[in-house]
């Protein structure tokens, strides 16, 4: 198989209609947040538990076609000591990691961030993908204020993200690209719209100059809201029209795949704004790569306990399903009320 076509039969994997992704690459900092408020140690085996349980779950390569994973998971087994990442490949769900090293603040530009990890990425990705990794992703963040992100960081970060795309496709390996536009301030709905509208645009400038194949990455972008502080509240509707007329903008229709991040959205909220988008036509797939929204109702049920697994992945399935019918433009409110 060619490297072209090692890309394509990914992509084919994970872009299907009623299927999105699960973000489960939370770093150890962020993962400790999340336990700590169940009240759960982050310890290397609660992890490992933990993600088993989301791993394992009956029934969610009915709508989950990719996993993203932090590195400590790809030597992690399930509790019948098979590796996490062939639990997911023997159901049909493509296994993703994680690759870059977080954040930063971008030197003399005040508020601006920048993501580091460039340095070593072609052997860590061999590495990963010795492990059964066949996607990566790598997050860029912008953090919105009156005058950042300024128009160095998004050249810089753009830059950064072409060329970590390009090395994923030099090796076969399927490139998610996420800028992540913050929903942190009190912008408007049409100061986020001007931001990602700048970013992708960029981006898309970034990845041609550096030759890199449009068919086979996936977009992990921000959908267009307010900022969570500011006075106006936007409608499922209002987003969908804002998002896409900014992504009909920036995003070539050679996209096969865009999987929205929920960037701290309510799990109904992330459901309802991507039934909105999914209403109408587009010429890409628009389809989720949920991580808070997927598991904050996971956390809730599981508590830690070995007695509460079973709820815990009744409440993965549930969101799981709710968010593939919303890739059809099939949700109702009402489907909330189902088991
Ligand atoms: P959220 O959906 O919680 O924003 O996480 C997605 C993700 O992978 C962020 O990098």
């Amino acid at each position: 198989m060619t490297i072209a076509d090692e890309l394509q039969a990914t992509i084919e994997q994970m872009v299907q209609p009623g299927k999105g992704i699960l973000a489960a690459d939370e770093s150890h900092l962020t993962i400790a947040k999340r336990f700590a408020a169940i009240k759960v140690e982050s310890t290397e085996e609660n992890r490992r538990v933990y993600r088993a349980l989301l791993f394992t779950t009956p029934g969610i390569e009915d709508y989950i076609s990719g996993v993203i994973q932090f590195e400590e998971t790809l030597d992690q087994t399930s509790d019948d000591d098979i590796l996490l990442p062939e639990v997911l490949a023997r159901r049909g769900i493509v296994p993703g990691i994680k690759v870059d090293k977080g954040k930063g603040p971008l030197a003399l530009s005040p508020g601006d961030l920048i993501t580091y990890g460039l340095d070593g990425l072609a052997e860590r990705l061999q590495h990963c993908k010795s492990q059964g990794a066949r996607f990566a992703k790598w997050r860029d963040v912008y953090q919105i204020s009156g005058h950042n992100p300024t128009s160095l960081a998004i050249s810089a970060n753009a830059e950064m993200l072409a060329r970590y795309s390009a090395v994923c496709q030099e090796l076969g390996i399927v490139p998610i690209v996420e800028p992540e536009v913050l929903i942190d301030g009190d912008h408007s709905l049409a100061r986020c719209a001007e931001v990602i509208e700048a970013v992708q645009k960029e981006i898309f400038h970034a990845l041609h100059r550096h030759h890199v194949v449009l068919e086979h990455i996936i977009l992990k972008p921000s959908m267009v809201l307010p900022g969570k502080d500011h006075s106006v509240r936007a409608s499922p509707e209002e987003i969908a029209a804002a998002t896409l007329r900014v992504f009909r903008r920036t995003v070539p229709a050679a996209v096969p795949g865009i999987n929205f991040l929920s960037g701290g959205l309510s799990p109904e909220q992330a459901t309802a704004n991507l039934n909105a988008m999914n209403v109408g036509d587009a010429p890409w797939l628009l389809s989720f790569s949920y991580g808070r929204a997927l598991q904050q109702p996971v956390l809730q049920a599981w508590q830690g306990k070995a007695e509460n697994v079973g709820a815990a992945q009744q409440a993965l399935l549930k969101r799981a399903r709710l968010n593939g019918a919303a890739q059809r433009g099939e949700y109702q409110e009402s489907m909330e009320n189902t088991a």
